[in-house]
């Protein structure tokens, strides 16, 4: 199980290493922007105010409650939300709205990948989270190319018998998406 409580020992510190290309940028356009440093998921947002354009890049896939997450996206946002998170295209299931659910460390040997969502799943926590529209910036790839049907399989269909059982034929690939959720 993962350890927890390096989230308030390691991730949490201020002086996170992360944040120098953030202040890098800040100091060199001269921005007025400050940094808050919290667990998102936790924390209570509403002393940050609203901001016309929110960025929630990714983090989704990291939350374990992502439908409350992207409420909390929306109380921040009067017009726009730009979100990008990892996703994942299922072949023959492009409207479908899924969560794929990875326990422990099943993604990436991260214990801090929780839920995969399909492009549909993303507009339609985005409508259930209160934005009025939503637009796919970055969706599934292509599809990959399908293998050959095996010949044994193929014999066997064409004889009218049932093919024999093998790998699932609905291949899925990871990709990251990145939509614009308007308020
Ligand atoms: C994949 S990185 C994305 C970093 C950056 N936003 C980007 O797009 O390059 C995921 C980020 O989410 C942050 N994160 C994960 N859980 C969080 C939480 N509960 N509250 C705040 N940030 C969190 C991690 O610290 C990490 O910086």
């Amino acid at each position: 199980m993962p350890d927890h409580s390096r989230d308030v020992t390691d991730f949490w510190n201020p002086d996170l290493p992360g944040r120098r290309g953030y202040e890098f940028a800040r100091d060199a356009l001269h921005s007025k922007a400050e940094a808050v440093v919290g667990d998102y998921a936790a924390m209570d947002l509403a002393p940050l105010g609203m901001f016309d354009v929110v960025l929630y890049l990714g983090v989704l896939y990291h939350m374990e409650e992502p439908l409350t997450c992207l409420k909390k996206v929306r109380s921040l946002t009067t017009e726009v939300a730009v979100i990008e998170t990892e996703a994942i295209h299922i072949e023959g299931l492009e409207d479908a709205c899924l969560l794929q659910f990875n326990p422990g460390d099943a993604l990436r040997s991260d214990y801090g990948n929780w839920y995969v969502p399909t492009i549909g799943a993303i507009h339609a926590m985005c409508t259930a989270a209160g934005f009025s529209s939503v637009r796919t910036v970055v969706g599934p790839p292509p599809a990959p190319a399908r293998e050959p049907e095996p010949r044994r399989a193929r014999l066997a269909r064409q004889a009218g018998g049932l093919a024999p059982l093998g790998p699932p034929s609905a291949p899925s690939a990871n990709y990251r998406a990145l939509v614009h959720a308007f308020v």
